[in-house]
């Protein structure tokens, strides 16, 4: 079973000033699919902060994926990216641009999302916009070929034939 570490980026939901649905939106649709999650945070938009609890979650807590959501638009305070990027040893590009690929057929305002994605040590870290709406159409789109993909980072699959 994969271990999941999910970060909610929000000013105000940490400060408690807004429920954070994206977060539990996340969780949901993880444990749906049998994964289990191992740590669920919301934190400001601080590049500094948000570093910390990805390296936390990868090197500490040893989670085999990571989702963060909020903080990828284009608001000075929307830092998640660099954070995540900063975190990663190999950038896996190909994830963030499959969700904005098929966001975009949702709407064109998926342009807008600076979303990135990578590996850090064996662990795999996705940034998906802020809102639940968001969250859900990423992930309706990607989880299936996630799996493989952490199967081959941890070593537990070679082929890719179908
Ligand atoms: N992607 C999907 N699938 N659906 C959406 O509604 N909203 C976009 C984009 N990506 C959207 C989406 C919008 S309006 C913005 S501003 C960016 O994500 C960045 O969102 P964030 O700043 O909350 O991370």
């Amino acid at each position: 079973m994969f271990k999941v570490g999910i970060i909610t980026a929000s000013d105000k939901g940490s400060k408690g000033e807004r429920v954070d649905i994206s977060g539990k939106t996340i969780k949901e649709i993880v444990e749906s699919k049998g994964y289990k999650v191992e740590k669920s945070i919301i934190l400001p938009d601080e590049e500094e902060a948000l570093y910390k609890e990805l390296i936390y979650m990868a090197d500490e807590l040893k989670v085999d994926l990571i989702f963060t959501t909020g903080g990828t638009g284009f608001s000075k305070r929307d830092v998640t990216p660099e954070a995540t990027i900063k975190a990663c040893h190999r950038m896996a590009n190909g994830i963030a641009e499959a969700i904005r690929y098929y966001s975009l057929s949702i709407t064109p305002r998926a342009m807008l999302s600076r979303a990135v994605s990578g590996i850090r040590g064996e662990t795999l870290i996705i940034n998906l916009p802020g809102s639940p709406k968001a969250v859900r159409e990423s992930l309706d789109y990607t989880m299936d070929s996630l799996h493989h993909g952490l199967e081959i980072l941890k070593g537990e699959a070679h082929d890719c034939a179908r």
